[in-house]
């Protein structure tokens, strides 16, 4: 995969694919966390340096193709101004003359942003004429939206497409690091699966199976694990569809000699919404009146101490309800032991990420993803449309 580094950008119309789909504040519709646009701000600057002019396209949630006033980036173009201290110029459209008379007046260095891609019909359908229109506006394109690599859209892969195409830093690092987890992570490597359901991770378990030593499973998802192991879990949410899964992956796991550790004890609460009546129980005592809202301390400590010594530990999706305060201690707990640990941590996107982020320990974590559905796809060992494009 080529990269910006491996082309002469000066005096050029470079079109670079973000992902800047940044969490919004409910209440006021502030950027709650800018860490997406801070992550692509080395290949920005790079080409500013280089004399590009450069066109920014990105999207902000999932407007359908439609108009959404609370979706415009002009936001997002502010923050970004401040955080280069230079100009964004924000456009009110993606496509069309006012678009093309804009990004055609740029100068080298200068940046301009498109409005929010998805406002197009054409962007999710990968419509060709707005790939075309795109394509018309830049003489290179540059894919630095590795959370949006996923997606088979016009702006990730009918644009590659039809201009020379290359990754960007942010593409660059998250392939590197995710591929170095799959393809030779140095052992002993420990895997720390959570998060709401099995079926999301089904994909990620089956792939790393053969290469992890130790698996450790928390949050909601180790519920349809203790079932499968006819431990009873209360009221907690279980895949009945995916018992016979999480059976195989268990024996899979014993079969190839890969330690897999469910919680020993659990915090319960009757309803998880609300922390009202939580308590701490081992997993033998859980009764049908509660349900399952945190891995327990005992299990903490447990999963902490199995992280220890290793040398690769890979993280994705929180240990319990971290939202809520009495349920966060187990995601809190992980995520303080992998940021003291002496190994290549790597932190899955998502909610992983945002845990760590507002935890402050973003900058202890060897590699944070910037993507959610795109690092769990690039884990499962499938390939990502938007970067398939970018290989020669
Ligand atoms: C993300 O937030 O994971 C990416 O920006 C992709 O967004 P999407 O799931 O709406 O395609």
């Amino acid at each position: 995969m080529r990269t910006i580094r491996d082309i002469d950008v000066r005096g050029k119309r470079v079109l670079v694919r973000v992902d800047f789909n940044v969490p919004l504040d409910p209440q006021t519709g502030d950027i709650a966390d800018d860490s997406r646009i801070q992550a692509s701000l080395p290949t920005i600057e790079y080409l500013i340096v280089q004399g590009a002019k450069v066109i920014l396209c990105a999207h902000l949630g999932r407007p359908s193709g439609q108009v959404v006033e609370a979706l415009c980036l002009a936001p997002i173009a502010s923050r970004l101004t401040q955080l280069l201290g230079r100009p964004v110029n924000a456009l009110q459209e993606s496509s069309g003359s006012d678009v093309e008379r804009a990004t055609g007046r740029l100068k080298p260095g200068e940046l301009a942003m498109l409005e929010n891609i998805r406002f197009q019909p054409g962007e999710e359908k990968n419509d060709p004429i707005l790939a075309r229109d795109l394509a018309h506006l830049a003489d290179i394109f540059v894919n630095d939206g590795f959370g949006v690599s996923h997606r088979t859209h016009a702006s990730t892969v009918g644009v590659a497409r039809l201009l020379p195409s290359v990754a960007g830093f942010v593409l660059e690092k998250e392939v590197s690091a995710l591929s170095h987890v799959l393809h030779d992570p140095a052992h002993p490597f420990v895997t720390i699966l959570g998060g709401a359901k099995v079926r999301d991770k089904i994909g990620v378990l089956d792939n790393l199976l053969q290469g992890v030593d130790k698996l450790l499973i928390g949050g909601g998802m180790a519920a349809t694990f203790l079932q499968a192991r006819g431990i009873a879990v209360g009221t907690s949410r279980i895949e009945t569809d995916r018992l016979d899964s999480a059976r195989d992956i268990m024996e899979r796991a014993q079969a190839s000699g890969v330690e897999l550790f469910l919680p020993q004890d659990a915090v319960v609460a009757p309803d998880p919404s609300d922390s009202t009546g939580a308590t701490t129980v081992a997993v033998g005592d859980i009764t049908n009146s509660v349900a399952i809202c945190d891995i327990g301390p005992v299990t903490t400590r447990t999963f902490a101490s199995e992280l220890q010594g290793c040398k690769t530990a890979l993280w994705n999706g929180p240990m319990g309800i971290f939202e809520t305060e009495a349920f966060s201690h187990g995601t809190r707990s992980i995520a303080g032991a992998l940021a003291t640990l002496n190994a290549s941590t790597i932190v899955g996107g998502g909610s992983t990420a945002e845990a760590v982020i507002e935890l402050g320990l973003a900058g202890k974590m060897g590699h944070v993803s910037t993507g959610g559905g795109a690092s769990l796809e690039f884990l499962e060992g499938r390939s990502l449309p938007g970067i398939e494009v970018l290989k020669p």
